[in-house]
C-alpha cells in the first residue's frame, strides 16, 4: 500500500484538496495503484486544535509516507499572531523538515483558456515555462531573524543567506528538467547589489558546465518580471531563489490566466514529495463551493509523475482537465467580465473530472 497524507489546511484547502484526492484516487485505481490516506491538521486548523501550526506527531506521518497532498494555509483569524507562530510557520516547517528545498512550479496554458488572461491572447498562446524555487534557504530561513524593540528606533531584520550547495543542488534540478523540455535555463537574480546574488551567478555558471546542450541566460530580476509579462513565451526553465521564486512563481502563474489553475511539487533528494495549489486557501470564498479545484486536482496528476512513478495515470487527469475545459466548464474565477456562461462549483467541476476519467479507461 502507498501512503498518501492529506494535510487538507485552511480556506478553500479543504474543498479543493477533496476534489484533488477524488481524481487521484480514480486515475490511481485504472493504473492498478492502491493507496492508502491519512489525513492530518496543518495551519490555522492546527493552531485552533493544538497550539501550533504543525505538530511532530505529523511531522512524523508524513516522514512515514511516500507523499503529501497539501490544501493551503492561513486566514484573518490568525492574522495577529507573530510570525513564528502563524499558520504559515506550518508549511515552512514542513518544507524545511523533509528538506524539500526544490519547488516545480509549472506554468502552461490550456488553449481553452487563453482569453482568460488578462494579455492578449497572441502573447498567451502556447505559454509553458517552470519555474524552479530554491524553498528551503535565503530571506525565509536565514538567521539572524527578529525584530528588536528596545532601542530608539524599532529595527527589524532578515537575513538573506545561501551556502554553494544549496545553489548547485537546486540549479542540477533546473538543467535537469530542461533537458527533458525546450534546454533553456534562465537565472534570475540581483547581482547588481546583492553578494547572495552574485554567489549564485558562479555556481549556476559551474553547473551549466555539466549541461553544455543546455543554454543559460542570467537575467535581472526587475527585468525578468517585465519579460515575463511583455514575452512570457521566451521562458523555458527559470530557476531563483526562495523569495524571488515565491514572486515571480505567482506573476508565472496569472499570465497564463488564473491563479486556481497552477500545481506545484516540492521535492528532495528522493523520499517524499508535497504537492500543493499554488493559489492560497482565499478565505473570502472558503466554504462556498465556489473555489477552483483545478490546481490541486493537476497537483495530484505531479503527486502520480513525481512520487508514484505513474506519469500515465498523470497524464490521464491532465487529459481529463483538458476535456473539461474544452467542453466549457468554467469555476468563477475563469469566467470572464462580461462572459454569459453559467459557473460550476468546486464539487461540480471534480464530478466532472471524475467522470472524464472514469470514461477514458
Ligand atoms: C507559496 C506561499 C507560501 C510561501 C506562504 C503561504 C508561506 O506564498 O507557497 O508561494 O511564501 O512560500
Ligand atoms: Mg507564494
Amino acid at each position: 500500500m502507498t501512503r498518501i497524507v492529506v494535510l487538507p489546511g485552511d480556506g478553500i484547502g479543504p474543498e479543493v484538496t477533496l476534489q484533488g484526492r477524488r481524481a487521484l484516487v480514480c486515475a490511481a485505481d485504472r493504473h492498478g495503484l492502491a493507496l492508502d490516506f491519512e489525513e492530518a491538521l496543518i495551519g490555522g486548523a492546527s493552531i485552533d486544535a493544538h497550539g501550533t501550526p504543525l505538530t511532530d506527531e505529523v511531522v512524523a506521518l508524513c516522514r512515514d509516507s511516500q507523499a503529501i497532498l497539501l490544501g493551503a494555509v492561513g486566514g484573518p483569524r490568525w492574522d495577529d499572531l507573530a510570525v513564528d507562530v502563524r499558520p504559515e510557520k506550518g508549511l515552512l516547517r514542513i518544507r524545511r523538515e523533509l528538506e524539500l528545498f526544490a519547488n516545480l512550479r509549472p506554468a502552461t496554458v490550456f488553449p481553452a483558456l487563453v482569453a482568460a488572461s488578462s494579455l492578449r491572447p497572441e502573447i498567451v498562446e502556447g505559454i509553458d515555462m517552470l519555474v524552479v524555487r530554491e524553498l528551503t534557504g535565503g530571506l525565509y530561513f536565514g538567521e539572524p531573524r527578529g525584530i528588536d524593540r528596545n532601542g530608539p528606533h524599532r529595527v527589524a531584520r532578515n537575513t538573506m543567506l545561501y551556502a554553494d550547495y544549496e545553489i548547485e543542488r537546486i540549479t542540477r534540478v533546473a538543467f535537469e528538467s530542461a533537458m527533458r523540455r525546450r534546454r533553456q535555463v534562465c537565472h534570475m537574480h540581483k547581482a547588481n547589489v546583492l553578494e547572495v546574488s552574485q554567489l549564485w551567478m558562479e555556481v549556476v555558471g559551474e553547473v551549466a558546465k555539466d549541461f553544455p546542450d543546455v543554454a543559460l541566460d542570467h537575467q535581472l530580476v526587475d527585468s525578468g518580471a517585465m519579460f515575463l509579462v511583455k514575452d512570457p513565451r521566451r521562458f523555458d526553465v527559470i530557476v531563483t531563489g526562495n523569495m524571488f521564486g515565491d514572486i515571480l512563481s505567482d506573476e508565472a502563474a496569472m499570465v497564463t490566466g488564473s491563479l486556481g489553475m497552477l500545481p506545484s511539487a516540492s521535492l528532495g533528494e528522493g523520499g517524499v514529495g508535497l504537492y500543493e495549489p499554488v493559489h492560497g486557501s482565499a478565505p473570502d470564498i472558503a466554504g462556498r463551493d465556489v473555489a477552483n479545484p483545478l490546481a490541486a486536482i493537476l497537483s495530484a496528476a505531479m503527486l502520480l509523475e513525481h512520487s508514484l512513478d505513474a506519469p500515465a495515470a498523470a497524464q490521464d487527469i491532465r487529459d481529463a482537465v483538458a476535456a473539461v475545459l474544452d467542453a466549457g466548464h468554467r469555476s468563477a474565477d475563469l469566467v470572464l467580465p462580461g462572459e454569459r456562461r453559467p459557473v460550476v462549483g468546486c464539487t461540480a467541476l471534480g464530478d466532472l473530472v471524475v467522470a472524464e476519467l472514469e470514461a477514458r479507461a
